[in-house]
């Protein structure tokens, strides 16, 4: 492994860590995943580095992490360079251990405009940005000043003071990473990653869909495949991604496909057991739910609670009475009120 490769080189294989989901995976569910899931790795929601650089510094929410959530990696996306060399530097002195750019996000509100998954059109300016975040985080690693490198002044004081409060120990390189699909309207993984692979980023997440195909259907794990043999020989870290329910079934695909390991997604939403594998009984998923609620409450006290809904309703199945508990929890509006919701249920079933 290269010295690009930053703890990437470090993990025990298989890998298997949480795939970044905008919505879900926030530092609540990443906090969950870390308890029950221990995963290899986690990735936070997608960042805007446009966004970012414009000032919208509630984005910076989206960066939160705790201590134990290591190795964690902050995944940004885009389309200028200027703004990822500069949301780089942020990354990297709030302490992360890795830079994920997005090169996979098929919504048009995103590819639309030239990033996600459009970027495989794109291969010089995909380069382009690899390098740019490279340069961003090497301009924090070698000593640069906040106040200089980050243009906006309320993510600037933001940023700043989360910095302060790691010292230099935030002062490293650290690696940059792509997750991206086989193709973007066609299945076309050896051109891809031949043009990916010229910049070496320390590893590659391939989820097995064209952006073309969104969500539908299945991901195709032989594309995945011609991708690992397209990079073999190369130090490039190679996950795979699409469709895994488990902990099991991302082992068994990732030796099937010679692949690092595989991250796993929407198997998790409610469920971080899915990560490690764990057999859980309705009362473990309902106390589950019930820390969650808590989770989100206590380390993200200014999001609507509505934003964990998708969760809760992932811990609450398997039982008699699920859709009516799922129905209810539609409308709850704190972690008291799920805890009303869901201990009738509970505290028999616990007896
Ligand atoms: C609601 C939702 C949000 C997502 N957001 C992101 C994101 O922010 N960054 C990213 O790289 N992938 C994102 N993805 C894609 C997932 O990380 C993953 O690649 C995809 O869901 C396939 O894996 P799975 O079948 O295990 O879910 C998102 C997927 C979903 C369903």
């Amino acid at each position: 492994m290269n010295d690009l490769s930053g703890f990437w080189a470090a993990l025990p294989r298989p890998i298997v860590g949480l795939s970044p989901m905008d919505g879900i995976t926030d530092v609540a569910a990443r906090a969950m995943a870390c308890r029950h899931g221990d995963p290899s790795l986690t990735i936070t929601e997608f960042v805007s580095v446009e966004g970012l650089t414009h000032g919208a510094v509630t984005l910076l929410t989206d960066l939160l992490y705790e201590p134990d959530h290591r190795p964690i990696v902050a995944q940004l996306y885009g389309v200028d360079p200027d703004a990822f060399r500069e949301c780089a530097t942020i990354a990297t002195a709030l302490g992360f251990d890795g830079i994920d750019i997005n090169m996979g996000c098929p919504a048009s509100t995103v590819a639309n405009r030239g990033a996600g998954a459009a970027l495989i059109k794109t291969p010089e300016l995909a380069r382009h940005l690899i390098r740019a975040a490279r340069q961003g985080v090497v301009d924090w690693a070698n000593g640069g000043d906040l106040h200089r490198l980050v243009r906006h002044a309320k993510v600037r004081r933001e940023a700043v003071r989360r910095a302060q409060a790691l010292g230099d120990r935030a002062r490293r390189v650290i690696p940059v990473s792509v997750k991206t699909r086989v193709g973007f309207d066609t299945i076309e993984p050896e051109r891809w990653m031949s043009e990916l692979a010229e910049e070496s980023p320390a590893a590659i997440t391939l989820h097995g869909r064209t952006l073309k195909q969104l969500y539908s259907g299945r991901a195709d794990w032989d594309a995945i495949g011609r991708a690992r043999e397209r990079l073999r020989g190369s130090d490039i870290v190679v996950l795979g991604n699409g469709d895994l329910a488990d902990r099991s079934e991302a082992i068994e695909r990732a030796r099937a496909y010679g692949l690092d390991g595989a991250l796993i997604g929407r198997a998790t939403v409610g469920n971080p057991w899915a990560l490690s594998g764990q057999s859980v009984t309705v009362v473990e998923r309902l106390r589950g739910a019930l820390e969650h609620a808590d989770a989100f409450e206590t380390l993200l006290p200014d999001k609507p609670f509505f934003a964990v809904r998708k969760h809760l309703h992932g811990y609450c199945r398997g039982f008699d009475g699920a859709p009516e508990l799922r129905r209810q929890l539609m409308f709850a509006t704190s972690a008291a009120h799920c805890r009303e919701l869901i201990e009738p249920i509970l505290v028999p079933l616990a007896a």
